[in-house]
């Protein structure tokens, strides 16, 4: 059987492609550890009054005798809690874990203008560790179509100097 050499070209190229994409998952997975949602990161969405994000907020905690602080956020359609209502105040240069869930929808949870951004899904949570380095005020996005207000679903991080941080709003 003839095959035009042009085809020929497509063909090993389109083969080219498939090793190179099946190449950068494995590269991913190995040599950047990137992992994938597992059983230890999901959570009833029904009863999570029975979990952190029953009592959402930020909360202080010690790991090797550092200051570290924990955000725990509900999104709800169409609001973040905390972060719409009131805003998420934590320190600069501290590090920061944020849990992330979602009882109702699937949402999303956009820092802007910072790499921050992850999908919070019902029955799973989002995490991940910052440092902000700078005081100033970020906005939230929710950028997954959760309904008919998304448009308006937003919030705030309040990034404020450590001498300004006020304890009386962390949650136990
Ligand atoms: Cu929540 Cu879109």
């Amino acid at each position: 059987m003839h095959i035009h050499k042009f085809e020929q070209f497509w063909i090993k190229l389109s083969f080219v492609l498939i090793a190179f994409f099946i190449a950068t998952v494995v590269y991913g997975f190995v040599a950047m550890d990137l992992k994938v949602v597992g059983d230890h990161a999901t959570v009833d969405p029904q009863n999570l009054s029975e979990t952190p994000f029953g009592n959402p907020g930020v909360r202080e905690v010690t790991r090797n005798g550092e200051t570290e602080y924990e955000v725990y956020v509900q999104t709800i359609q169409f609001a973040f809690n905390p972060g719409t209502a009131q805003p998420i105040e934590v320190p600069v240069d501290t590090r920061v874990t944020f849990y992330i869930t979602s009882p109702d929808v699937l949402h999303g949870f956009d820092v802007a203008g910072t790499n921050l951004n992850t999908m919070s899904i019902p029955g799973q949570v989002a995490k991940f560790t910052t440092i902000f380095p700078e005081v100033r005020e970020y906005g939230i996005v929710c950028n997954e179509y959760c309904g008919p207000a998304h448009h308006v679903m937003e919030g705030k991080i309040k990034v404020v100097p450590k001498s300004e941080f006020d304890k009386s709003n962390l949650v136990e």
